[in-house]
């Protein structure tokens, strides 16, 4: 079963030799090593380097956390929380807290915010529950999560003591540096490293995705082995028609160079909603940059047909859309005839949800494209953890190659150091009293 078909025939392209040729270079490149951002390609193999004792490694601290919490708080931002989170939402049963028995712990987020009222709120919830937490920070030094952490492992320790505070938090941080590494050495904290060769955006797979995905009972093994699998599917030796990712990246190249600047990825399974969040960082982060890339932008559907529908049917034409096709739902519901009729709905007795979803799929893709919006389809056989670590990988994979096809080093993001510096600065933090009379001055 392949995880990830790409269908590119809603988009009016045609893939040129020449195009062909060149996303075969880009892909070669990130094998090579040759390119812009290289020592930034440990994602590249990671999935087929994952070891069985690391993975062993990682089920045992999470069973630990899991015996001992029934919260587990995941603190982290960008490439530390969205990938989890990515996963996390795909996997669950979005009304599980509803059902009166738990079987897994629940594992909600922190650090991806400042905003006070949040913060507020998670420590009044946890009142009411035993708790634990990963701090997942590869710089170590990242303002939000240190706020976060910070609170979190005061509760902590207030609750349960110091000694016990270190069986209830994990690290997540770089080998050596940062102010996360140097805490959780004194405090004698669980740590698992972030390879220095793997950006934020692209840790899914590591211990960065992996360790709050094995406490929320994820099955990692399989999300591995699907990663696996499309490392393989689109290794630099794979004819381009065959690859997915490498027809991914060309097209969406050349749909950018033909004047369409925002992408918009798609699905009609709101447990993708986060799918979408974790890819707007890996392709907004990854590409725009020297006032190039697509702005890459994301709905839900059906509900955002009745939003942003009226904007994508008739707006700007500088919109193209990657939808995300889930061939197979996990459960069956048959809407059933009604007596009466007074909805009018009985031509849709006998049927199930997910044919009127498919439907409404088809009709979509068909008026978008005659509305000048090229689809393009990226179908997956179901949501399955296997599955799920094919879908990262495949646009992981592509998102290198893209970003080399655009002539930028996606493995970079100088720009999102802009508002730290402002931030910093108002804040009056030791050593920005300059920048700090002069921002004022601004305000
Ligand atoms: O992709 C990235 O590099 C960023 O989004 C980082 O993941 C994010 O800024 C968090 O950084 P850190 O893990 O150092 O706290």
């Amino acid at each position: 079963m392949k995880s990830v078909k790409i269908d590119i025939a809603k988009t009016g392209i045609e893939i040129p030799a020449e195009m062909k040729a060149k996303t075969q270079e880009a892909n070669a490149l990130l094998h090579s090593g040759k390119g812009a951002g290289n020592d930034f390609l440990g994602w590249v193999h990671l999935p087929s380097s994952i070891s069985d004792s690391e993975l062993a490694a990682i089920e045992e601290v999470a069973a630990k956390l899991r015996a001992k919490a029934d919260l587990v708080i995941c603190i982290g931002i960008g490439g530390s929380y969205l990938g989890a989170r990515a996963v996390l939402e795909a996997m669950s049963d979005p009304f599980k807290l509803l059902h009166k028995e738990q079987t897994q712990p629940t594992v909600v987020f922190a650090g991806q915010n400042i905003s006070e009222d949040y913060t507020w709120e998670l420590l009044d919830a946890a009142r009411e529950h035993s708790i634990a937490a990963i701090v997942i920070s590869k710089s170590g030094t990242t303002t939000e999560p240190a706020i976060a952490f910070r609170l979190i492992k005061a509760e902590i320790e207030r609750r349960y003591g110091k000694q016990e505070a270190a069986e209830r938090i994990v690290a997540v941080t770089d080998k050596a540096r940062g102010a996360l590494k140097t805490l959780a050495t004194q405090e004698g904290y669980p740590t698992f490293v972030i390879p220095d060769d793997v950006g934020g955006r692209f840790s899914v797979l590591t211990p960065v995705g992996l360790l709050p995905l094995a406490v929320a009972g994820v099955d990692i093994r399989a999300l591995v082995a699907g990663a696996q699998e499309m490392e393989r599917a689109t290794d630099e030796h794979v004819a381009f028609d065959e690859n997915p990712a490498a027809i991914y990246a060309a097209t969406r190249n050349l749909l950018y160079a033909a004047g369409k600047k925002i992408e918009i990825l798609g699905s009609y399974e709101p447990r993708l909603q986060y799918i979408n969040e974790w890819w707007k960082q890996l392709y907004g982060e990854s590409e725009g940059k020297e006032g190039k890339g697509i702005f890459p932008a994301s709905v839900t559907l059906t509900a955002d047909l009745h939003s942003m529908g009226q904007y994508i049917q008739q707006g700007e034409r500088t919109l193209f859309e990657t939808i995300i096709s889930v061939v197979k739902p996990a459960h069956e519901v048959k809407i059933q005839s009604d007596a009466e009729n007074l909805d009018g709905l009985n031509f849709l007795a006998g049927k199930r949800i997910s044919e009127v979803n498919r439907m409404a799929e088809l009709g979509v893709q068909l008026a978008h494209m005659d509305g000048g919006v090229p689809n393009i389809r990226v179908e997956i056989p179901e949501v399955s953890a296997h599955v799920i670590g094919g879908l990262l990988y495949f646009f992981e994979k592509a998102c290198g190659m893209s970003g080399y096809l655009l002539g930028v080093n996606p493995f970079d993001q100088p720009g999102v150091e802009a508002y730290k510096k402002n931030m910093f600065a108002l804040l009056d933090k030791p050593g920005y009293e300059e920048a700090s009379k002069a921002i004022k001055a601004r305000l």
